[in-house]
């Protein structure tokens, strides 16, 4: 058996979990502000913590007057369900899924709230034909299937005048693309992807229109107090400037506050989405560079930034697990085996709070876990 020399050089933080993902560069639990923990979160700093935290995401998502910003409990999973739970039943419903989360949206909706919706669907890598969307209905997608690395490549299918709402799970989206808010009437996401940020709590945006369904529709089935955005007939403004439905972790909201700070500090939206875009073609060099090596997603248009997943010649998940735990072991990486219920492969995150010289000091490792397992 040929012994294959080790790389000289590790990835100085070798992150690259696809969520939760590496903290921001120069985070540290000290850096953390503290004042807010041991007190009520509905106390003067409390609520003043929490609002700044909705205000730093306005800032740097750009997101306009027209829309509202709550903190939620549950993670995105939570905003998800109370997004499908509250609005929809007023129309028919499109589900689009290619990817483990989409797919878990549709069993939500169908046989949970069984509502018989249409199913667009497409394999792992690719999206389906987007043009086929009826906006007559209610569409529920995932912006960037963090399974697959398969995005939309922009909201420009999604149609203005359209008569249903529009409901974006951009977990592993938003802060690494352009939103077009207009188009969005429901967009959820949570701190743990691109920011870096914590689990726990989730985000959910809503524009004018959705506002709208909230005030005009009641659903057909019970609705647990997490999940409720109405209070006595009428929106509870009191969420949209962080007064939470229950208790939220302040630990997590300070952590967020830090994330959201470090990202203006690197130029706000534009300086995030330029890091992600320098970690996606650091990678893609490297697999360019590499005939066993490929991409899940073929077409680049189409292809994620953020959750990169890559094919490995001829691995099946036994090679994978191999290979992962092996550049774990060496300190090179961390959590880079492809999602469970995808094709076996790995995924890179390239998140804006993964540095680029990181990325590329990842190649010679692949190569070594590469020659050295499959002898
Ligand atoms: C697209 C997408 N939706 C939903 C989720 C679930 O997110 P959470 O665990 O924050 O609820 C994830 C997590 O990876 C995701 O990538």
């Amino acid at each position: 058996m040929t012994v294959v020399a080790k790389p000289q050089a590790r990835p100085a933080r070798p992150f690259f979990s696809s969520g939760p993902c590496a903290k921001p560069p120069g985070w540290e639990l000290s850096k953390l502000a503290t004042e807010s923990l041991g007190r009520s979160h509905r106390a003067k700093i409390g609520k003043s913590r929490l609002g700044l935290a909705i205000d730093l995401m306005r800032e740097v998502l750009q997101v306009p007057d027209t829309h509202r910003i709550g903190i939620v409990p549950g993670s995105d999973t939570g905003a998800v369900e109370m997004a499908l739970w509250t609005m929809l039943g007023a129309r028919p419903v499109t589900m689009l899924a290619w990817e483990s989360f989409g797919e878990g949206w549709v069993t939500d909706v169908n046989k949970q709230l069984k509502l018989d919706a249409s199913i667009i669907s497409a394999p792992y890598g690719e999206i389906p034909d987007l043009g086929t969307v009826d906006f007559a209905h209610d569409v529920v997608f995932t912006w960037n299937g963090t399974t697959s690395g398969a995005r939309v490549p922009s909201g420009d299918w999604i149609a203005d005048d359209r008569e249903g709402l529009t409901f974006n799970d951009a977990t592993s989206a938003v802060f690494a693309y352009d939103m077009p808010w207009d188009k969005l009437d429901v967009t959820t996401f949570s701190w743990q992807k691109v920011l870096g940020g914590e689990g726990a709590h989730g985000v959910i945006i809503l524009g004018p229109r959705a506002i709208a369904r909230l005030e005009s529709h009641t659903p057909a089935w019970p609705l647990p107090k997490i999940f409720r955005l109405m209070s006595k007939g009428k929106l509870a403004e009191g969420i949209f400037k962080g007064e939470t439905i229950n208790t939220p972790s302040m630990l997590a909201v300070e952590d967020v506050i830090f994330a959201l700070e470090w990202a203006k500090s690197v130029g706000g939206l534009s300086g995030l989405m330029a890091r992600s875009n320098a970690n996606a073609t650091a990678l893609e060099r490297i697999v360019s560079d590499r005939p066993w090596l490929g991409h899940l997603a073929k077409n680049k248009a189409t292809r994620s930034t953020t959750s990169v997943c890559l094919t490995v010649a001829g691995a099946d998940a036994d090679f994978i697990k191999g290979f992962a735990a092996l550049l774990e072991t060496e300190g090179a990486a961390y959590d880079i085996a492809g999602y469970r219920d995808a094709p076996p492969g790995l995924r890179i995150w390239c998140g804006a709070t993964v540095d680029t010289a990181d990325i590329e000091a990842l190649g010679p490792w692949l190569d070594w876990a590469w020659e050295s397992l499959k002898q």
